[in-house]
Formats: C-alpha cells, structure tokens, sequence
C-alpha cells in the first residue's frame, strides 16, 4: 500500500485525477472501476477540465460502477446511475454505451447482481478501481461483517451509512435501505485500486484500512493485501496515522 499526503481536498482530487488520467494515456481503452459519494466529484471535474482543454480522451473507456441503491430508476436524481451522468459521463466524450452501474431498478436482487458480476468478468475486471471509504470502512457497499465478501451481492445498509448518506436526500426516511454492491472479491481483481479519503471523518477509517488489522470489520483493511494499491488522502484523514 502506497500513501500519498495531499494537502486538502482540492490536492487529493488533483492527485487523484492525474493517476486516472495517467492510465488513460497508457492504455486508451482502459477499462476503470468507479466511485459515487462526495469524495470522487472533484476528481471526476478536474477529469473534465483536461478533457475539454484536448488532453485526456475517453473514447475507448469502458466503466464499471461499484454499487447502486437497490428499487431507483435510472432517472432518479438520487440514483447513482444519474450521479455519475450528471458529475462526469455527461461531460467528456465516453460511448454511454460502454458505461455501467448495477441495475437498481430491477427488484431481483440475484439476476441483477449475478448479471452485473458476468459483465464485469467479460470486461477483464478494472485496470484501475477508484474507491471512496466510508466512515465506518466499507468499500463499495461492503458494510462491517464477519466475512469478506465475494461477487455482486444485495446488502442491508447499516445505520451509520443511512446516517451519513442521509445528507444527500430531503429525509432520513428517503435514504433507500438496500443496495446491490460489487463484492470485495471483484474490487480486489482490479489491477491497480487507487483509494481517495478526505477530512476528519474519515480518519478512523484511513487509519484501520492502512495499519488496522487484516478484518472483515473493517472492509477496507482487506487492500493491504493487494500488489497495487494507492491511498491518497489529505491532511484531516491522515491524522491518525
Ligand atoms: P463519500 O462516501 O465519498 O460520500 O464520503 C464514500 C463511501 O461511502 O464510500
């Protein structure tokens, strides 16, 4: 595991949009795991500055997203199939096409993850996988468990992930409880997983993935395992560390 300092949020998203931007160049057709949450938007607008000044080309790029809330249409503006069109596809020249998130709208929760596990699978899996952390150290929506786990699969969120998404919607009551989430098994298969943390919050969580032991209570400590992986994290989320 690689640790890079950044300054502030501004920093990280930088950082973070020069490594992505970086496997673009090297490999046009790069097929790249993304994020939803707080954390990737900035990184998801400095990608869209360099592509509108001519120095990053997404045409090639296929995407795979981790996770979606489980029973939101596509055109839900809470949804994250519109989160990723509204803060990023909708503004570089990516084939939609070639761009996916786990099917929400569809309530079979064993066709809609098992058909999203066959087209990552097909797609050779990211050659990079951007991830946020969650307060509590969830990836994707891989909550605290006592098991790692493995391919697409529906999950309970947990209340302190309620809690937190909560911001994001009218109500607390509105907050969905369900997702469908890429397993911790699929985000390790990725070839580099590149992880972006910002602010205080966060620091608990920074810290278990990093230094914490190997556990399932924690999801995140799971990347110490893998070969390629990048933190990048600003001041207020290293602290503990
Ligand atoms: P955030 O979420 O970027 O909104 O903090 C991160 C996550 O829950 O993975």
């Amino acid at each position: 595991m690689k640790v890079i300092h950044a300054k502030d949020y501004n920093d990280m998203s930088r950082k973070a949009a020069n490594i992505i931007s970086a496997q673009v160049i090297l490999k046009p057709n790069s097929v790249l795991g993304l994020a939803t949450g707080t954390t990737p938007i900035g990184a998801y607008h400095q990608l869209i500055d360099w592509f509108k000044k001519g120095d990053i080309d997404f045409s090639q790029v296929s995407t795979y997203n981790l996770d979606e809330y489980r029973g939101l249409s596509h055109d839900d503006p809470q949804s994250y199939h519109h989160f990723m069109r509204e803060n990023f596809f909708d503004h570089i020249n990516i084939n939609v096409a070639n761009t996916h998130v786990p099917d929400g709208s569809n309530p079979n929760a064993e066709e809609a993850c098992s058909e999203y596990d066959k087209i990552v699978a097909a797609a050779g899996y990211p050659d990079l996988q951007l991830l946020g952390i969650g307060n509590n150290g969830h990836i994707g929506f891989n909550e605290p468990d006592d098991h790692f786990s493995k391919g697409t699969h529906c999950v309970n969120l947990t209340e302190s992930t309620i809690q937190a998404n909560s911001r994001l919607f009218d109500r607390i009551e509105d907050v969905p409880r369900q997702a469908y989430t890429m397993g911790v098994q699929t985000i390790m298969y990725a070839r580099m997983i590149l992880v972006i943390a910002s602010g205080a919050a966060k620091a608990q969580a920074v810290h278990d993935m990093c230094a914490g032991p190997v556990t399932p209570s924690c999801p995140a400590s799971i990347l110490q395992l893998h070969t390629n992986c990048v933190v990048v994290a600003d001041e207020e989320a290293l602290a503990l560390l």
